[in-house]
């Protein structure tokens, strides 16, 4: 059974660009190896991410994520039994805030600011779409 699962979370104030670095190696290497794939956005402060893989692999790295102490406050936003991966060259792209594509976060804000916690289901789905179709928003490493 595929599964696509899609949390957002808070980053510690203590967690540098270099922890970030270090969150994206180990999940790609980790992923690869539990047949995990999915997409990091990390913006304003907040984590927004998509995993998809088999129903246990998912459970299994969600759980071991939402205990991790670099980030707090994990909120389910979307779960769902899918046919196929979005994310089937990546396991784990990275998309960061940058000037460039301040439009697709605008896009998805309520307010001025992007909140995935204000966010429906239905709109961070619609995004991490988005993100697929355009791949080259997706980055292998934090620069
Ligand atoms: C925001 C965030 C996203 C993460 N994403 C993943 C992930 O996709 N896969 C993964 O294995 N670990 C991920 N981690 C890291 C895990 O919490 C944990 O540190 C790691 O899996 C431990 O791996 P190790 O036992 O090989 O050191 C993430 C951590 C954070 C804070």
């Amino acid at each position: 059974m595929l599964i696509r699962l899609i949390y957002c979370s808070r980053v510690r104030p203590s967690v540098s660009t270099l922890d970030v670095r270090s969150i994206l190696s180990v999940s790609q290497r980790n992923n690869a190896h539990n047949g995990i794939t999915g997409g990091l956005v990390f913006t304003g402060g907040i984590f927004l991410q998509c995993l998809e893989g088999h129903r246990s692999a998912v459970n299994e790295t969600y759980h071991r994520i939402a205990a991790d102490s670099r980030h707090f406050d994990p909120a389910i936003l979307s779960w769902e039994e899918v046919d196929s991966r979005q994310f089937t060259t990546w396991t784990m792209g990275y998309l960061g805030y940058t000037g460039e594509n301040s439009s697709l976060f605008l896009k998805y804000a309520a307010g001025k600011d992007f909140d995935p916690y204000a966010c429906r289901a239905t709109a961070v789905r619609e995004m991490f779409a988005e993100v697929v179709a355009n791949a080259k928003m997706l980055k292998q490493n934090v620069d």
